[in-house]
């Protein structure tokens, strides 16, 4: 039989096999492929750990929201004032980039009664529907903005005047430039003036549409045809300036990018494929063939693709293009996930301009071709291509062969774009893999910058947000990444619909349904020690050794680079030798005899493990300790034996520099103190007055310590670690170093002092990163607990089994009484063969009975001693229950089983046997 990958299919180069099968064949095939590959992703599959998680409530992010108002899910930046355009229900407000609290502007925008009565009529729902969601926002110049609501189903676009901040009241149709369902996907960008959209053109939202709109001329779209556009999502579109490359005279170029339904590949269902689509900014349409279309809308296979796992990522969720001066240098990223989306896997491809280009400028053809009846596939295009490149902008060379236009381009040419849109080539990821690859998560969103560190070195730092309202950040340095932080935007676990980035504000803005976030790109401040700042390996990060903190570079004066210390390897030994916490300045903690203690020991890294050492030996699980909240030691009935000295050390791997570093975190002497009369009790007043201990301290401070309850899952990030012994950290010493950004109320209250550790020589505790740790405990409990009901089903069924076989006493036999004894008359034919076979079998010998139970055929007297020896029988097998029971009359019959016995599936699973065992 014919193999045919899909991964294989969907990654190829240059060759477009048909598969010689038939097309269900070639289905079930794939979905072979694809089941397998599934099930290896999810076990084997690649993902990243983020190294630190900051919680909402730890960060301070600037909010804005307004009450009643929701689906703050378009935004804008203004590039030269200092105002954050949002588009939400209803509503446009400008806000301060600065600080996106301060309002300096609203407008509303409301829907009048005539349009929603026909909105609902048409049987729209009036509460969601049936408004004006913005959902283009766009400069027209440094006076106006261009709006465009989807108004009740009825599109409208507006122009809002920036000096009064008002609408002109006069809108124009809106068809073709905003979507009219709201949550229908939908781009937009904006280019010297002229707007184009990816949308759906009618009220059903099945007419999709590339479209330009022009105050000057009309609407130049995309033709209305499958093979043009097929279900697209559309996710992202741009403009790439050709400026270096005016002296060819290129036209400046504007990519789409969406998931479509593929046309090139047979599948059972709907295979989804992601695309970029390319349109040029000078097309005026044809003359005669293509007249108001686009001549140059052409569009290829995006391709993210995990090679040695054959798994492909064949949705995409956003785009984000880096642009550098030199083309060359321009980088698309992309976020994908599968259309299997269950695999709960998220991945970042790469993909280079000139790649992207070269597949449009040198790319074949596909063109759709008959086979075999009237069914039609799309193979490459062998024959011969019009001289005028179909779908190529108009540049000098052309301009020299009278073509100035579009409007002049040969019917010739113009009839081969209209019936091939789609190249063969496809556009590879870099490094023909994706950048990252991340679980449990699906990354809605992208923005990412660029940035030099202090090794002179530029790496591209990616921010992905998710569904989840949660942002996860990662650098890419040579094909390796490495995912530095998550950050926790929203409050609620809700998707981040838009994401952007301003390197002027060093911020990122989040738009949700709920609000819009602002976030640093970085929290430097947060790392409280120099290994600590440099084992995250964040480029905007470095330690300053004068200061003693952990300081963005951006804030240092570039003389004063060659002080700070930085090592994007996470070379932690870089860091100064500081004097080490002496014994005598560990924590004293006095402890009743009998009362259990908690020894609290943060750890900003998921990456690290924490190991606990008494008295300079490392303690296991097995010395009868317990670590809590992923690193804190609790210490149970502690008598004089436990006293002396404990330490908590993490231990580090840096991947990038091939070190292990180890710190010591924090340091207690234990002393046993008055003995009481009550242990019992003494047990909770400890632990009651420790916390509470901890609340009044946080209130003295003046910490905002209102909600500091642990994220629930609901809200919690798969990998997020909250460490639950945070509160009794209060009772360590106070900061030392003033100089320090006040710490949020959870981050380590006591600054570890540095110490370096001999090397680790004990027995290495069990400890897992916690991360991982959290990441497995899902998976590990709910198979424990999967197995815990086997077994318990296992052992009920052999209960039962072994009761309806009378092998149990008295109790048992009078259960099984009542329960058969009514059904003695209900006899069937086909059951009576059965029982006369088994009737010989002595009563009593039950011994004999399970080794050799009946004379049929041996293969399955062996199925079912195996089945018995074992203990696991799970399926009661008809005719052994007969050969004592005929007092009870014919229990054969399938409904009168009462262990869910089934004759005609017992057949079924004997098919090998000589004879039907019933
Ligand atoms: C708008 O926001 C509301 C409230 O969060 C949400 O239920 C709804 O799905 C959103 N609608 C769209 C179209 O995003
Ligand atoms: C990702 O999205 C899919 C489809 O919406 C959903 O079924 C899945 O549970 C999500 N996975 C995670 C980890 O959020
Ligand atoms: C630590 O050493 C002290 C003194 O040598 C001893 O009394 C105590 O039992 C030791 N504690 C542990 C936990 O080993
Ligand atoms: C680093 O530490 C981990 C955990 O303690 C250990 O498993 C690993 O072997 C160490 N690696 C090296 C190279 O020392």
């Amino acid at each position: 039989m014919y193999q045919y990958s899909l991964a294989d299919a969907m990654t190829d180069k240059g060759n477009f096999t048909v598969p010689k099968t038939s097309e269900s064949n070639m289905g079930f095939g794939v979905l072979g492929v694809f089941l397998g590959l599934l099930l290896e992703v999810s076990t084997h599959g690649p993902h990243t750990v983020p190294r630190t998680s900051w919680r909402h409530q730890d960060l301070d992010l600037m909010e804005f929201s307004e009450p009643g108002i929701f689906n703050y899910s378009t935004l804008l930046l203004s590039e030269k004032s200092d105002a954050l355009y949002v588009g939400a229900r209803e509503a446009i407000f400008q806000l301060s980039k600065k600080n996106v609290t301060v309002r300096n502007n609203k407008v509303q925008w409301k829907v009048a009664e005539t349009p929603v009565s026909m909105c609902t009529l048409k049987g729209k729902s009036k509460e969601k529907d049936c408004l004006n969601y913005i959902r283009v926002l766009q400069a027209v110049n440094d006076e106006r903005l261009y709006v465009c609501g989807t108004h009740a189903f009825q599109p409208l676009c507006d122009y809002l005047n920036l000096t009064d901040f008002s609408l002109t009241g006069r809108p124009e149709d809106g068809r073709g430039k905003c979507s009219f369902d709201p949550s229908q996907s939908f781009t937009t960008v904006m280019v010297d003036g002229e707007l184009y959209s990816g949308t759906s053109y009618n009220f059903l939202g099945s007419e999709p549409i590339i479209s330009r709109y022009s105050p000057s001329h009309s609407l130049l779209r995309t033709e209305y045809s499958t093979s043009w556009l097929n279900e697209p999502s559309f996710v992202y579109a741009d403009v790439i300036k050709e400026g270096h490359n005016a002296a060819s005279g290129e036209d400046d170029k504007i990519y789409f990018f969406f998931t479509e339904v593929s046309v090139e590949y047979e599948f059972f269902g709907k295979l989804l494929i992601p695309r970029v689509a390319r349109v040029c900014k000078g097309d005026l349409g044809g003359q005669r063939t293509l007249q108001k279309k686009w001549t140059s809308f052409l569009k290829a296979k995006l391709v993210c693709s995990m090679p040695e796992l054959n798994f492909v990522f064949n949705v995409v969720h956003d785009i984000f293009i880096l642009k550098e001066s030199d083309s060359k240098d321009t980088v698309i990223y992309g976020v994908f996930t599968s259309q299997w989306g269950n695999v709960g896997l998220s991945a970042v491809c790469a993909y280079k301009m000139t790649d992207v280009e070269d597949a449009f400028s040198r790319g074949k053809y596909m063109q759709k071709a008959t086979v075999e009846h009237a069914h039609t596939k799309w193979v490459r295009y062998n024959g011969i291509i019009p001289t005028q490149r179909p779908g190529a902008c108009i540049n000098n060379e052309m301009r020299h062969q009278n073509i100035n236009s579009s409007l002049n381009l040969p019917d010739k040419t113009l009839q081969f774009v209209k019936d091939h849109p789609l190249l063969e080539d496809p556009v590879l990821p870099i490094g023909n893999r994706p950048r990252l690859i991340t679980r449990d998560v699906n990354y809605t969103q992208i923005a990412v910058e660029r940035v030099r560190a202090l090794d002179g070195n530029v790496y591209d730092v990616v921010f992905t947000a998710t569904d989840k309202g949660i942002l996860h950040k990662s650098v890419v340095s040579e094909g390796n990444v490495h995912l530095v932080e998550e950050v926790q935007l929203l409050k609620t676990s809700e998707s981040i619909k838009t994401l952007l980035l301003s390197s002027e504000t060093r911020s990122l803005y989040a738009g949700s349904d709920s609000g819009v976030v602002q976030s640093p790109t970085a929290f430097c401040g947060r790392y409280l020690s120099c290994e600590d700042c440099v084992l995250a390996r964040d480029p905007y990060c470095a330690w300053s050794h004068r200061n003693a903190t952990c300081v963005n570079t951006l804030d240092v004066p570039r003389p004063q680079h060659g002080t700070l210390i930085q090592s994007m390897n996470g070379d932690a030994d870089k860091c100064p030798r500081v004097p080490g916490l002496a014994v005598k300045d560990y924590q004293q903690v006095t402890v009743k005899p009998g009362s259990s203690v908690e020894l609290p020991c943060l750890v900003q890294s998921n990456l690290a493990q924490v190991m606990w050492k008494s008295n300079g030996s490392f303690l296991t699980e097995a010395s009868g300790f317990h670590l809590i909240g992923d690193s804190s030691l609790l210490i149970y009935s502690v008598a004089s034996v436990d006293q002396g000295n404990y330490e908590c050390w993490s231990v580090e791997w840096a991947p990038a520099a091939k070190k292990n570093f180890s710190r010591l975190l924090a340091g207690y002497a234990v002393s046993l103190g008055l003995p009481t009369r009550a242990p019992d009790q003494v047990v909770q007043v400890t632990a009651t007055l420790g916390r509470e201990d901890a609340a009044s301290t946080h209130a003295a401070e003046g910490n905002d310590n209102t909600d500091r309850a642990p994220l629930t899952p609901a809200i919690a990030p798969p990998s997020y670690t909250a460490p639950a012994s945070v509160s009794i950290l209060l009772t360590s010493p106070p900061q030392t170093d003033p100089s320090l950004t006040p710490p949020p109320s959870s981050t380590i209250r006591f600054h570890p002092k540095q110490h370096h550790p001999p090397s680790p020589n004990g027995p290495i505790s069990e400890t897992k990163a916690p991360a991982a740790e959290y990441l497995q405990h899902n998976n590990s409990s709910i198979a424990l607990l999967f197995l815990f009901l086997l077994f318990f089903l296992l052992f009920l069924s052999a209960l039962a089994y072994n009761c309806y076989m009378q092998y149990l006493p008295a109790p048992c036999m009078r259960m099984r009484a009542a329960l058969l004894g009514s059904h003695k008359s209900a006899s069937q034919p086909e059951y009576r063969a059965c029982e006369a076979g088994l009737m010989e079998a002595p009563a009593a010998d039950k011994i004999i009975m399970t080794e050799a139970p009946t004379q049929n055929g041996s293969q399955t007297s062996q199925n079912l001693r195996a089945l018995r020896d074992t203990g696991y029988e799970t399926e009661p097998e008809c005719g052994n229950g007969r050969v004592t029971s005929h007092n009870y009359g014919d229990n054969c019959a399938p409904q009168e089983k009462p262990f869910d016995v089934d004759c005609d599936s017992q057949s079924i699973q004997f098919a090998d046997a000589d004879e039907p065992y019933c």
